[in-house]
């Protein structure tokens, strides 16, 4: 069998907690393979709403196997809180979710770290998390890492190692920080973690395709936030793109199957960085709040703007994407008109090619489409879509080359269109 993957085409939020959940009962697997708690993926359903930071989306259909893969930064602290608060709404894990031995650890002083090296760029900064995301992917670039399965063997010294490294770099920081507090509840984490199976993820996760099983891969962040590929620096520290699903679980590339490519009708993106296609007028105001664009997580107000296809078709071309999900149309609905850009003007010249270099003035390039004007949310089938919406869709996957199947109407579980026509 094989696993298919689903990420994010934008910078990140595009609904991919949503979806993973829907798409859920047709797995026997989720797994996370990058990124850490700077993801915040919402899920509404019966009238509840949760928003998800490390643990698989695929979490509330009973009976799935969830693995937080190797892939994966784990905050032991923030891990505890996400699931005693599931367990308060009566959800138990302990007996679905599953945790590699090989995901890195999120230490205290990473986070310190992410704090020291924002303020220490000033205007320039990524206008990260916080989380400590970027200080624990490099540690475990540069080899000084400390895994999950460290946790079970002689612990203790190579964590008084790693925190007086960190301690030493710190010093030279004006961070004023109380570590013994941030430490308390780090270890708190560890002794809820440990209530977990630490597990040979890419083994399991390998003897369950061989024994016919089904897994699904649930991306965090977005492809123009991936390290490589993103609009760097401005970008999070892994590989968000369907790649990253092979290094962050240990499949092989011929193991992947469908990439659903998710995105939102139009465009958001929280912290610094370009973003060609930002609206910062009234148009900008009342997509975020028609779209209650405010983080998950942090309530930061999300950056607002018409959808970018140049950014879409790249991500497109880097993840190999099948099947196209579309988010949020129903933000759309009220909309007279509504653009999608084509192009970007670098320099005076029209290209529809990503640049390097994103920090360059991009002029976008637009082409108007008609608004829908009709309220989508009740919709329950593509038999009842306007004339103008199929428009909007033919004239989106006629860019992008690749069939959009899902459309999303609403925030809920049951807002979600399946589109069976002769794609
Ligand atoms: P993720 O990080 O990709 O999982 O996305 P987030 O959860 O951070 O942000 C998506 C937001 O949009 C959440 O608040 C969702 O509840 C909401 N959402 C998802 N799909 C839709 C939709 O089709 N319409 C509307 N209005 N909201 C949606
Ligand atoms: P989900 O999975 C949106 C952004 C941060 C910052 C940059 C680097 O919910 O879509 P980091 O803390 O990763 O070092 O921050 O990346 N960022 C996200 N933006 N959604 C996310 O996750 C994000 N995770 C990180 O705002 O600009
Ligand atoms: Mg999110």
């Amino acid at each position: 069998m094989k696993v298919d993957v689903l990420l994010g085409l934008q910078w990140g939020d595009e609904g991919k907690g949503k979806v993973v959940d829907v798409l859920t009962p047709n797995y026997d697997v989720v797994t996370r393979f990058q990124g850490g708690p700077n993801a915040g993926h919402t899920l509404e359903f019966e009238g509840q709403k949760y928003v998800l930071r490390s643990i698989p989306s695929g979490i509330f259909q009973g009976g799935k196997v969830n693995v937080i893969g190797n892939g994966v930064v784990l905050d032991p602290a923030l891990f505890r809180q996400e699931v005693e608060a599931l367990e308060a709404s009566g959800h138990n894990l302990t007996e679905r979710l599953y945790i590699s031995k090989k995901a890195h650890l999120i230490l205290p002083t990473h986070r310190l770290l992410d704090a020291a090296y924002e303020s220490a760029k000033g205007s320039s900064k990524i206008g990260t998390t916080g989380k400590g995301i970027g200080p624990t992917y490099t540690d475990k670039i540069s080899r000084n890492g400390l895994r999950v399965g460290d946790l079970l063997c002689n612990f203790e010294a190579k964590y008084k190692a790693a925190i007086d490294r960190h301690k030493e770099i710190l010093s030279h920081y004006n961070l004023q920080y109380d570590l013994a507090s941030i430490e308390k509840e780090w270890f708190a984490g560890v002794e809820k973690l440990k209530q977990f199976q630490f597990i040979d993820s890419e083994f399991v996760i390998n003897d369950l395709l061989a024994n016919g099983k089904n897994v699904l891969a649930e991306g965090a962040q977005g492809t123009m936030l991936d390290i490589d590929f993103g609009s760097y620096p401005f970008v999070t520290s892994s590989n968000t793109i369907c790649a990253g699903a092979c290094t962050g679980l240990g499949v092989a590339p011929r193991r992947i199957g469908e990439v659903y490519g998710i995105f939102k009708a139009y465009c958001t993106r929280v912290g610094s960085g370009p973003f060609p296609t930002e609206l910062m007028d009234e148009m900008g105001d009342k997509l975020r709040n028609l779209g209650h664009e405010f983080g998950s997580v942090t309530g930061r107000p999300r950056r607002c703007g018409w959808v970018d296809l140049v950014a879409l078709k790249y991500a497109v071309m880097l993840n190999g994407v099948s099947q196209l999900i579309m988010m949020k149309s129903d933000v759309l609905d009220g909309f007279d008109k509504i653009k999608a850009c084509v192009a970007y003007k670098v320099n005076g010249e029209e290209t529809d090619e990503f640049p390097f270099d994103v920090t360059e003035k991009i002029e976008p390039v637009y082409q108007e489409l008609d608004g829908w004007k009709c309220d989508m949310t009740s919709m329950k089938s593509e038999d009842e879509f306007p004339e103008k919406f199929n428009a909007y869709l033919d004239f989106l996957e006629d860019y992008l080359e690749v069939p959009i199947k899902i459309v999303s109407v609403g925030p809920d579980r049951a807002q979600t269109i399946i589109r069976y026509a002769n794609k």
